[in-house]
């Protein structure tokens, strides 16, 4: 018999050793796993990852807890891949939780792994993208489990603003599991997962309410409701695909301008967004239809698409140049801004300002929504987030007022005010402190009091303030408006304006931070 040398064997052993861990908690409970419509971590990070190009860390990392019958078991990486490797050739790290593995729990080896991870992004100035799929804190570990999860968080707030942050809602994620998430940028979330701090029977307990889990935490409740989620997913191949999108915006860090597609751009006119305003100003519509004919090839990613839908955030691509939009959509209650639009688009805006994308703002809005309800909810408080968010933003603005601009939501839609570089209306703009008719009720109440017929006097004097405010001009003349243009021109002066302020600069007084109202 041939004599195999020391190191074969050595090498034949750790091959052995290989691919014994990379089966997680084993071929049971992997297939368990497929049948619940679930990838296991490293079929996720096959698929995200461009091929041959991961690099894993810890694949020999195990538990070292002694209570609970704990001492000596294996834990395969402790329940969590972590590593690095490129997605369309730019590095990202990365953590994937093993739910194979004591339910994927987070117990001391696990963070540090996830956070080892993190700071590796934090080093080399790339994102980090976490993959969950977890019963939550390691029970059996107690303090060690929840003091990983602290600075897991910790860290998450370290990275925050210096490198983009994604996560992958996979599978549970319960407990303090969903606040590293919540600190993260994004949250894509896929049909088969459920985010909730406590669930089903806890409630139940609590408070005695009934809730299934998917009602409770599933991504329609944690997207539409909750607007914690920002991007549903099929299953996981879908969130994965969603989560390439993402980063194809995306600097690889906060120094970094976002990458730029080559490649030749139309910048022709396009005559069909003059028919886009209907000529009743009461009539709503989609205000999608004007983003997607501004940016390149239609292309719009839209975030938080079913949450707050009287605003409209996402990414796309002016001249191959990424871009932020944010747009009052008519379609959905006037484009009225109420607390939850505040939230949505001040959150959007902060993103884009700490990752160097330009903000595109499309104003069409009666103003901020009147009500019991949202003044005592704190309409001053969440509505200031805007106000301070559009202000302290110093990336390129632009903004389009296409037909109303009414009131404080004017000035919430980054006007000059608030510091926008180059300010656009189109002649169906509208200008005004509010709508005619209010105003008329408030400027001329003695006239409408004491005239004989009220009514056709009040409609007279709304119409006086109409006709001088009902056009752009008062506001051009005001200097608020740049310029007026044909809303057929929209994409080609945007895609001017964009690219005389890529040698923006803005100085600011040093401090540690702003307090945004919270
Ligand atoms: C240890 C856990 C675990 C956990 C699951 N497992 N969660 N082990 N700690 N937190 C183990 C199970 O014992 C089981 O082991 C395996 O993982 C798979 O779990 P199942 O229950 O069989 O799976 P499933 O039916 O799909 O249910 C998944 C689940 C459920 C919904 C996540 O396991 C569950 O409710 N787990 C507990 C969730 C929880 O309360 N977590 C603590 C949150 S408190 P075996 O050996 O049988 O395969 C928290 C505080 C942190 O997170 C605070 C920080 C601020």
């Amino acid at each position: 018999m041939e004599k195999v040398s020391k190191i074969q064997a050595q090498i034949t052993e750790l091959r052995e050793r290989k691919a014994k861990l990379a089966l997680g908690g084993g071929q049971d409970k992997l297939d368990k796993q497929h049948k619940g419509g679930k990838l296991s971590a490293r079929e996720r990070i096959g698929l995200f990852f461009d091929p041959n190009t991961f690099q894993e860390s810890g694949l020999f990392a195990n538990q070292r807890c002694v209570d609970f019958g704990m001492a000596g078991k294996e834990s395969p990486s402790d329940g969590v891949v972590t590593g690095v490797g490129t997605v369309d050739g730019r590095y990202v790290n990365t953590a994937s939780q093993d739910f194979t593995v004591f339910g994927g729990s987070a117990g001391e080896v696990h963070c540090a792994k996830i956070v080892e991870s993190m700071e590796a992004s934090l080093r080399t100035g790339v994102p980090f993208v976490f993959f969950n799929d977890s019963g939550g804190a390691r029970i059996q570990e107690g303090t060690y489990s929840l003091a990983g999860y602290g600075k897991v968080f910790y860290t998450n707030t370290q990275l925050s603003g210096v490198v983009p942050q994604i996560s992958l809602i996979c599978g549970p994620c319960a407990g303090g599991a969903a606040y590293s998430p919540a600190l993260t940028d994004f949250i894509i979330q896929t049909r088969q997962a459920q985010m909730f701090i406590t669930g089903p029977q806890v409630i139940k307990q609590v408070t005695g309410e009934d809730i299934t889990a998917e009602a409770l935490g599933g991504p329609s409740a944690q997207i539409d409701r909750s607007g914690v989620v920002h991007f549903v997913a099929e299953n996981d191949e879908h969130a994965v695909g969603i989560c390439k999108r993402l980063l194809s915006f995306l600097p690889n860090n906060n120094t970094q301008d976002p990458p730029v597609l080559g490649g030749s751009y139309s910048l022709e006119p396009d005559y069909s967004l003059d028919e886009v305003i209907p000529d009743d100003a009461k009539h709503p519509y989609d205000v999608r239809d004007v983003i997607r004919k501004i940016v390149d090839f239609n292309d719009f990613m839209e975030s938080q698409e079913t949450y707050a839908m009287n605003i409209v955030v996402g990414f796309a691509r002016i001249t191959g140049m990424p871009v932020g939009i944010i747009a009052n959509q008519p379609k959905h209650m006037a484009g009225v801004i109420d607390i939850d639009a505040s939230d949505k688009a001040a959150g959007f805006v902060r993103f884009c300002n700490a990752f160097n994308i330009p903000i595109v703002t499309l104003v069409d809005t009666p103003g901020y929504l009147p009500g019991i309800d949202q003044e005592h909810r704190g309409i001053i408080r969440h509505g200031a987030k805007l106000l301070f968010a559009y202000s302290a933003a110093t990336v390129p603005k632009i903004t389009v007022i296409l037909r109303k601009a009414y009131g404080g939501a004017y000035v919430a839609m980054c006007c000059k005010d608030l510091a926008a570089d180059r300010v656009y209306a189109w002649p169906s703009a509208e200008v005004a402190v509010m709508g005619a008719e209010g105003a008329a009720e408030i400027v001329f109440r003695r006239e409408i009091d004491s005239a004989e017929d009220k009514p056709a006097t009040r409609k007279a004097l709304a119409e006086t303030y109409r006709e001088r405010f009902s056009t752009p001009y008062t506001a051009a003349a005001a200097r608020v408006v740049d310029d007026i243009i044909e809303p057929n021109q929209t994409r080609v002066e945007i895609a001017k304006t964009l690219e005389g302020l890529v040698t923006k600069r803005t100085l600011r007084p040093a401090k540690k931070h702003g307090l945004i109202p919270l």
